[in-house]
């Protein structure tokens, strides 16, 4: 085993980070008596004058609940950067600049927690000969090689009780209220949240909706006396024959945020229905925070099988969770495939059975 290995995070934060670095601390000292470091700021604490600082045991302290990241995160960097036609490009230099740190400070190989940008980074150092295991974090829930991320359960506990708020004041007022959730370009967060908090139409980017399919919805439940109707949308859903919607760029990132799709909806409605709607975008509430009890167990034994891993000599692979065993696969394999919902799988089938809709063309009339 190593004598001393880094750890950082990457992207986006998700709520458990704090738990696999406490996990990894914990098993590189007590088990192989490995020192870690924490790399601050993603990859660009390797950089310049590097921003590093060892985790003790007794640095980890009262970390498994705590939200965000004790090492802070990025979502961009000098690491990678995206080309004319939209491919990412990895700039040799700050990863030579990074690899000659570490061997100055002794850093003989690293954690790297992050969703598929990140791990895309990560696997540019494996590629390079510097041994690396990848640890899948995101809220989205969207890597193919891991049936679940840490992150995404919290992340639906949140639109639940979001929902469940909102079902309430619907029903007082007889109004729509639609809930826009976040997932990128996947379903993952509205489909397990509409299911657990009633939502009455469910919107996903894998299934593009017909607006009129929507409003059939929310005046069939007027007329049958439900007259109020909740609706969860992914940030990513868009209407058949459209494009998803994006909100102005964001001054971080030149990177596209997807955003609008909730509001878009609420003129819609309205206008069809003369019904009262309100829009509620949950937003980044969705990730800030404490874990819950699933994401602290997952983040656990990801940490911990992380460095276990590490030990037995694998490198450029990331842990996973498969038949409730957790696996490592390799990043290469862990970046390039997205996972999706797939349109007529078992929860939207479900989904379906108890009456909910997702204002597909071919889907039938709508019943309450
Ligand atoms: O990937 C996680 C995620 O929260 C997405 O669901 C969302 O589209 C994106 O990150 C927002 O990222 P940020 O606000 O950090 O740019």
């Amino acid at each position: 085993m190593y004598k001393k290995i880094g750890i950082l995070t990457g992207g986006g934060d998700a709520p458990g980070l704090n738990a696999v670095i406490r996990a990894v601390v914990r098993t590189a000292v007590r088990q192989y008596g490995t020192s870690v470091v924490g790399i601050e700021d993603s990859f660009e604490g390797l950089l310049d004058g590097t921003q590093i600082n060892e985790l003790k045991p007794a640095d980890v302290i009262g970390l498994l609940p705590k939200g965000g990241t004790i090492l802070g995160t990025r979502n961009s960097g000098n690491f990678c950067r995206y080309g004319e036609t939209g491919d990412v490009i990895y700039p040799d230099e700050p990863i030579q600049q990074a690899l000659w740190n570490m061997q100055r400070l002794g850093i003989e190989a690293l954690v790297v927690l992050g969703g598929e940008g990140t791990l895309g980074i990560a696997e540019q150092f494996h590629r390079r000969g510097f041994p690396v295991i990848g640890v899948p974090k995101t809220i989205d829930n969207d890597l193919a090689a891991t049936e679940l991320t840490f992150g995404f359960m919290t992340a639906i506990d949140i639109a639940t009780e979001a929902l469940d708020r909102l079902h309430t004041t619907a029903a007082s007022h007889n109004r729509v209220m639609i809930l826009e959730v976040m997932g990128r370009n996947t379903g993952w967060i509205a489909l397990h949240a509409g299911l657990t908090g009633s939502a009455d139409v469910i919107l996903i980017p894998e299934i593009p909706f017909v607006m009129d399919r929507v409003v059939e919805a929310v005046k069939a439940r007027d007329i049958s006396g439900s007259r109020f109707t909740n609706i969860v949308v992914a940030e990513g859903a868009r209407e058949l024959g459209h494009d998803e919607i994006y909100l102005e760029s964001g001054t971080e990132t030149k990177v596209k945020r997807l955003g609008g799709i909730g509001e878009h909806l609420r003129r819609q409605i309205e206008a069809a229905t003369g019904k009262e709607s309100r829009t509620v975008v949950l937003g980044h509430l969705q990730r800030g925070g404490s874990p819950n009890s699933f994401d602290r167990m997952l983040a656990t034994n990801f940490g911990a099988h992380a460095v276990h891993a590490l030990a037995r000599g694998e490198t450029g692979r990331m842990v996973a969770l498969q038949c409730a065993s957790i696996i490592t696969v390799p990043l290469e394999e862990a970046i390039v495939n997205i996972k999706r919902v797939t349109p007529d799988g078992p929860l939207v089938r479900t989904a379906r059975d108890i009456g909910i809709s997702f204002a597909a063309p071919d889907e039938p009339e709508y019943v309450v």
